[in-house]
């Protein structure tokens, strides 16, 4: 850590140099004490840990059995939220038709937003002593939301798809946001319902006006 303590100025008069008392036996300072802390290794993190343990090393004041609870809840939404970000996109390059530019924007605005949202989730999970779910086989495992076909679909499908795994996700963050209420892991319940509840809502009710009256196909 560096230390504000300035230097004895090599410009400072004779007559003013500090007394000898206000020194040290070894000529340090001892207004200025600062050791290495030499068992600082013991509280570093461990280079490696199992997915689905919690570690107690950051000092959040909570149990581990709440930190547990809400990184299995927030690895399940982490995995639902990388997949709607990851639809937004498919959908994004995909779509056709005379709603291309309106959709093709919104798609994309949306993609961003459910970015932010993972890395808040990823970050959360973290500070909890968890490990975040990441790479997509793992996510594709993890997910709620319905596997998605490759082949590109009509608007109206890319549409009822997206509202279905909104709604999957929103109903998903009711449940995880009630039991972080009830365990008092209120940093869990505030991302919850403040950033991702409020943000899946948002965009249900943009997409939400792009539904036509009559779809041509269901998503199944
Ligand atoms: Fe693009």
């Amino acid at each position: 850590m560096a230390s504000s303590a300035k230097t004895a100025s090599s410009k400072a008069p004779a007559a003013k140099k500090a007394a000898p008392s206000a020194k040290g036996s070894n000529g340090s300072n001892p207004a200025v004490n600062i050791q290495p802390v030499l068992t600082q290794q013991n509280q570093a993190p461990a280079p490696t840990q199992r997915y689905g343990t919690v570690s107690q090393r950051l000092p959040i004041g909570l149990s581990e059995e709440t930190r547990q609870n809400s990184v299995t809840g927030l690895n399940q939404l982490l995995a639902d939220t990388i997949t709607l970000r990851d639809m937004y996109k498919k959908h994004h390059w995909q779509v056709v038709g005379p709603t291309f530019y309106q959709l093709h924007l919104l798609y994309d605005k949306h993609y961003e937003e459910q970015s932010v949202l993972v890395d808040a989730i990823a970050e959360r999970i973290q500070i909890l002593g968890g490990v975040a779910v990441a790479m997509a086989h793992d996510v594709a495992e993890l997910s709620s939301i319905p596997r998605v076909p490759r082949d590109r679909e009509e608007a109206p499908v890319q549409v009822s798809r997206l509202l279905d795994a909104h709604q999957r996700l929103l109903k998903n963050c009711h449940d995880y946001a009630d039991k972080a209420d009830e365990d008092g892991d209120d940093g869990t319940n505030d991302l919850i319902v403040s950033q991702l509840i409020r943000t899946n809502e948002m965009q249900v009710w943009f997409v939400s006006e792009h539904v036509v009256d009559s779809p041509l196909i269901q998503a199944k």
